[in-house]
C-alpha cells in the first residue's frame, strides 16, 4: 500500500463526520494546484488534503498525547485555542507516523492559520480548505465566488488575492466573536500586502 492509500485507509476507519469536507478539499486542491502549480503531483496534493483534518475529531486527551509523544510545543494562543490543536496533531502524524515530505507536513501545519511567505502547497491547501464545495458559510461562499471571478478574468494574482480576502474575513470574524487571533494569521496577511497583493 502506498502512503496515500494508507492515509485514506486510516482516515476512513475513523469517525467519518468530516469526510465530505475532506473529499471536497481533495477535489479543490487538485483543481487549484493544476491551475497555479502544475508541478505539484496529484499524490502530494492528495496526501496533504487527506491529512489536513485527520485529527479534527480527536479529544483533548488524544491531541495532548500526540503533542507529548512527538515533542510538539504550543504557544500561548495555540494552547488556549482548541481549533488550532488539530493542525498541530495532524502535522505530528504526517511527519512522524506517515513520514511525509516536508512540503506536505507544513501544508497540514499551517492550514488553519496560514503564515508569512506561504509555500505553493500551503497556499493550495489553505484556500481549498476555505472554499471547497460543501462549505456553506457566507464568508466561504464569498471567497469561492471571488476566486472564480478572478480566475475567469485571468488575474495573475487570483490565488494570493483570494487568500488575502479569506484572511481579512477570518480576522474580522475572530474580532467580532472576541476570539484570539494567532500571529501567523496577521503575518500571512501582512506578507501578502507587502508583496502588493490586493
Ligand atoms: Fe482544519
Ligand atoms: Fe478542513
Amino acid at each position: 500500500m502506498d502512503k496515500l492509500e494508507l492515509i485514506k485507509y486510516d482516515l476512513y476507519a475513523q469517525d467519518l463526520r468530516r469526510i465530505k469536507h475532506i473529499e471536497g478539499v481533495a477535489e479543490s486542491a487538485i483543481e487549484i494546484k493544476n491551475r497555479h502549480f502544475p508541478f505539484i503531483t496529484d499524490e502530494t496534493a492528495l496526501c496533504a488534503a487527506y491529512m489536513h483534518d485527520f485529527t479534527k475529531e480527536y479529544s483533548k486527551e488524544q491531541h495532548f498525547a500526540i503533542f507529548e509523544r512527538y515533542g510538539i510545543e504550543l504557544d500561548d494562543c495555540e494552547a488556549r485555542t482548541e481549533k488550532l490543536w488539530h493542525a498541530k496533531s495532524a502535522y505530528a502524524l504526517a511527519k512522524y507516523v506517515y513520514a511525509l515530505d516536508d512540503e506536505i507536513c507544513t501544508a497540514v501545519l499551517y492550514h488553519t492559520t496560514g503564515r508569512a511567505a506561504m509555500q505553493p502547497l500551503e497556499k493550495v491547501i489553505y484556500l481549498a480548505d476555505y472554499i471547497e464545495k460543501t462549505r456553506t458559510f457566507v464568508d466561504c461562499v464569498d471567497v469561492r465566488d471571488t476566486y472564480a471571478m478572478l480566475c475567469e478574468k485571468r488575474d495573475k494574482n487570483a490565488l494570493d488575492s483570494a487568500i488575502l480576502y479569506s484572511l481579512d474575513l477570518t480576522i474580522t470574524d475572530l474580532l467580532e466573536s472576541r476570539r484570539m487571533i494567532h500571529k501567523n494569521t496577521f503575518e500571512a496577511r501582512n506578507h501578502l500586502l507587502k508583496e502588493g497583493i490586493e
